[in-house]
């Protein structure tokens, strides 16, 4: 019998959480996985360009992953995947990915081990929790990975609260993204993110939206990675001037994300500001509205 999982886009970090927020979007990417007498590999979409189609798969060596924790022999898998979310946008596609192999692979090999576990192997492929998280626990997550373990608690999104992504025309890689950081950081800027991801954690579990405008300010990664998208300098400082409750590079970037209070009804002039200031740059970005998932 073949297994289908769905499994959501994510936005990391939402601002200051750096490597420690995040929070699932109604973007899917779909897999279906059943033991074959050979293996095969099928993808479908137009996201799916330059992606291995054989053992060296990601889908699949996460499957053998499962099995190999499991204690369980590696099977021949027969895999198909579609996908709605955007490759190396900062919209937690190879994320997705993982959390959906690992979950296929968990049912169709009956190992069933629990989510907590997946969570735990989850973070250690990614090195980081907060995409890994999302997907799989859908919501909104605060979590830690600490080499070892991952723990993270989930918060219910408030359901007036929509976000805003503006995916630019070009692709920027986690790695590269993460290389631009420095090893260091005084502690001045980690005190400044303590207090606006701990407020903006509490203003998210609290439902208190009109907060968000205060807590999403980052001392820890985006000034660096400012220099790799064009115009994100623009739209975080200004978005809230144009109905924005916060707005943070989504990720790794290069996608912006703004969030926004469905009530407010400042959706048309938010998204026109965003997709004018990427235009100035010379980038076409495609906006789109999203809800928590
Ligand atoms: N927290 C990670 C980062 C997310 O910002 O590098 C990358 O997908």
């Amino acid at each position: 019998a073949a297994v289908r999982v769905r499994v959501p886009a994510s936005t990391a970090n939402l601002g200051p959480g750096f490597d420690a927020l995040g929070m699932a979007l109604d973007l899917y990417a779909r897999i279906e996985m059943s033991e074959a007498d050979r293996t095969q590999i099928e993808l479908f979409g137009s996201n799916m360009q330059g992606i291995p189609t054989d053992k060296t798969n990601l889908i699949y060596k996460v499957a053998g992953t499962l099995y190999h924790h499991a204690g369980l022999p590696m099977p021949e898998l027969s895999i198909r995947m579609d996908s709605d979310i955007p490759l190396t946008r900062g919209l937690g596609s190879s994320a997705s990915a993982i959390v959906g192999a690992l979950a296929a692979a968990n049912a169709l090999s009956g190992a069933d081990l629990p989510p907590d576990e997946l969570f735990q192997i989850a973070s250690g492929m990614e090195k980081h929790p907060d995409n890994v998280g999302a997907s799989l626990f859908g919501g909104i997550i605060a979590a830690y990975w600490d080499g070892h373990e991952a723990k993270h608690v989930r918060i219910e999104p408030h359901e007036r609260l929509e976000a805003l992504v503006a995916v630019p025309a070009f692709q920027l890689s986690t790695e590269h993204a993460r290389r631009v950081l420095p090893d260091q950081v005084p502690m001045k800027d980690a005190v400044f993110n303590i207090g606006h991801s701990s407020l903006l954690v509490a203003a998210l579990a609290a439902g208190e939206l009109g907060m968000i405008r205060h807590a999403m300010k980052d001392a820890l990664h985006q000034p660096y990675r400012a220099a790799l998208v064009p115009g994100m300098e623009k739209i975080l400082r200004e978005a809230a001037d144009h109905g924005a409750l916060g707005a943070a590079l989504s990720g790794a970037g290069p996608t912006l994300i703004a969030f926004a209070d469905k009530s407010e009804g400042r959706q048309e002039e938010l998204e026109a500001f965003l997709r004018e200031t990427f235009r100035a740059e010379g980038i076409e970005a495609e906006t789109r509205w999203l809800r928590p998932s």
